[in-house]
């Protein structure tokens, strides 16, 4: 039926691509800011909780999902649903698992760019003798798509269109000759030059080289138990948002990648080793490089801060400035390596997204991956169009909002319901287990059960009060009250249009889910078709 007949060429590039879609701008850039708003030391323990009991299982469930659905041929998260379960609901519910790749590869592959350019200014000395405002005004420009005094006209663009180009030709390449290629050279990189970077930070010591504080003066503030916050939801909730995008679960291209497993392999050992090298990388390197370099040359209270504002402007107004104090060549190299390292993880990342539709059109629709990785790189490109041309106006941060933050609990709770109830936990253990290498503690039975769905639940519903407030555009409504009431004219302007652009994205995305699901039915009654003619 389906011409889609791919698989993995060998156990260590199917660890090496599961790992790569895990480590990704989230280990680096997102972890460290998410633990120091949340209190640090503070963080760390539900974070921990989090990953034992969310994290882990939602490994095992998905890995599980994926091979049962390869089994009878199923590449994507609808159809490998209905293998599971034959109410037609859960085919629509599997509808997320396509969605949500699209919709954050499209703003993500954004994000990727930009490290694609930064490697570059860092090469050529874009940074040298600039001073501190100097360097942050060369990031406002650069996502300013219609200055003209970049080094280049519209270089962000170009950036992106080039980014995306890499992304199509990978993915055109295919699991084997792509994505698992890609992820052994790129793993292996990221990890040295994590390391290398890690170790520079470290080192930091204050007085020399401007620094002021000792580079581990950061990491003793990023760890500095503070338990006045733990008992807080909304640490809680910043805890679990993290295991899931840093894991990738709730997204379906675990269960993608999983679905070209062969039935008898092993899934208990790979996806732990894939989970635990994640958590290597996000806690031990992502810790050790942005905020110990930050806090070694700007003390603590600017970078808290700075935090308040996400991890990028730390990532790429700040650190290619701090990089210059080490010296041209350190800084050129450091550069090089930190953007290079953001791009490994990127690249890693955006080409699991791209695998879900990729296997849904080659299996639904009998095209080539060519064809179906082109599609892919042109979807992106629409899809991804808004947050590049109106990034100021917070559309971004919309697409993060709904994609990569609500669409993945939603996602995954639903998921657990249908694995551990509706398929059955008897049948789901035997899943995991089977051609399992490594003996995975009976208690994960119970815990995937009634610990995982209760908890996912908690979250779910503690969330929709977030849910309720970014529908209503509330604090954009506050800020414009605001702006009224100081007559702030250009304030105004801006926030009106801001409103409107993030509505208009919203039904965008909207329009995305209904059309993938369209697309859906479209396969399924081409299916019904097909089995009756045979
Ligand atoms: N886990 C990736 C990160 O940490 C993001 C991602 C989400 C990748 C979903 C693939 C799928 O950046």
């Amino acid at each position: 039926m389906s011409a889609n007949k791919e698989s993995w060429g060998s156990r260590i590039g199917l660890v090496l691509a599961m790992a790569g879609n895990a480590v990704g701008l989230g280990n680096f850039l997102r972890f460290p800011v998410q633990a120091i708003q949340n209190g640090g030391g503070a963080f760390i323990i539900p974070y921990l909780v989090c990953f034992l009991l969310m994290g882990l299982p939602l490994l095992m469930v998905e890995w599980s999902i994926g091979r049962y659905g390869g089994k009878f041929g199923h590449h994507s998260t609808p159809f490998i649903m209905d293998a599971m379960n034959k109410q037609p609901f859960w085919k629509y519910i599997g509808v997320f698992g396509i969605f949500t790749n699209l919709a954050v590869a499209a703003y993500y592959c954004y994000l990727e760019s930009w490290t694609l350019a930064y490697i570059y200014h860092s090469l050529v000395g874009t940074f040298h003798n600039k001073d501190s405002g100097q360097v942050a005004a060369f990031f406002s420009d650069y996502v300013n798509v219609n200055s003209t005094t970049t080094s280049i006209p519209y270089e962000a663009i170009w950036f992106w269109l080039l980014c995306l180009g890499l992304n199509t030709y990978f993915l055109s390449r295919g699991l084997k000759g792509g994505v698992e290629k890609v992820a052994k050279v790129a793993m292996p990189l990221l990890i040295m030059f994590g390391i290398f970077l890690a170790i520079q930070a470290i080192t930091i010591k204050a007085g020399e080289n401007g620094a002021i504080n000792n580079g581990t003066a950061g990491l003793n503030f990023l760890w500095t138990p503070d338990f006045s916050s733990i008992w807080s939801p909304k640490v809680w909730l910043a805890a679990a948002g993290q295991i899931f995008f840093t894991l990738s679960v709730g997204m379906g291209s675990i269960q993608c990648y999983a679905s070209y497993l062969k039935s008898k392999d092993d899934i208990a050992l790979n996806s732990m080793s894939a989970g635990w090298m994640n958590e290597f990388v996000e806690v031990v390197l992502g810790s050790s490089i942005l905020i110990p370099i930050s806090v070694g040359y700007l003390g603590i209270d600017t970078v808290v801060e700075m935090t308040k504002n996400g991890g990028l402007g730390l990532g790429f107004r700040t650190l290619p400035y701090l990089f210059e104090q080490w010296g041209p060549l350190l800084a050129a190299l450091s550069g090089t390596f930190w953007f290079g390292l953001l791009f490994f993880a990127g690249i890693t990342s955006s080409l699991a997204m791209g695998t879900p539709f990729v296997g849904f059109l080659q299996d639904e629709f009998n095209w080539n991956r060519e064809q179906a990785a082109w599609m892919f790189g042109l979807a992106i490109l629409l899809l991804g169009l808004p947050t590049v041309l109106f990034f100021q106006y917070g559309v971004f941060d919309e697409y993060d909002f709904w994609a990569g933050t609500f669409s993945l609990v939603f996602f995954a709770f639903a998921e657990i319901v249908l694995f551990a109830w509706v398929f059955g936990m008897e049948k789901g253990w035997e899943e995991i287990n089977a051609g399992a290498d490594i003996k995975i503690p009976y208690i994960y039975k119970y815990i995937i059960k009634y610990i995982t769905p209760i908890l996912l639940g908690v979250v779910f519903f503690s969330s929709l009060p977030d849910v309720w407030r970014q529908v209503t555009n509330q604090t954009l409504y506050q800020q414009l009250a605001q702006a009224q009431l100081s007559q702030d004219q250009a304030k105004i302007d801006f926030l009106e249009k801001s409103i409107a652009f993030v509505n208009a994205s919203r039904l965008l995305l909207l329009a995305t889910f209904v059309g993938i699901a369209a697309l859906v039915a479209v396969a399924y009654r081409k299916r019904k078709k097909s089995k009756l003619n045979h």
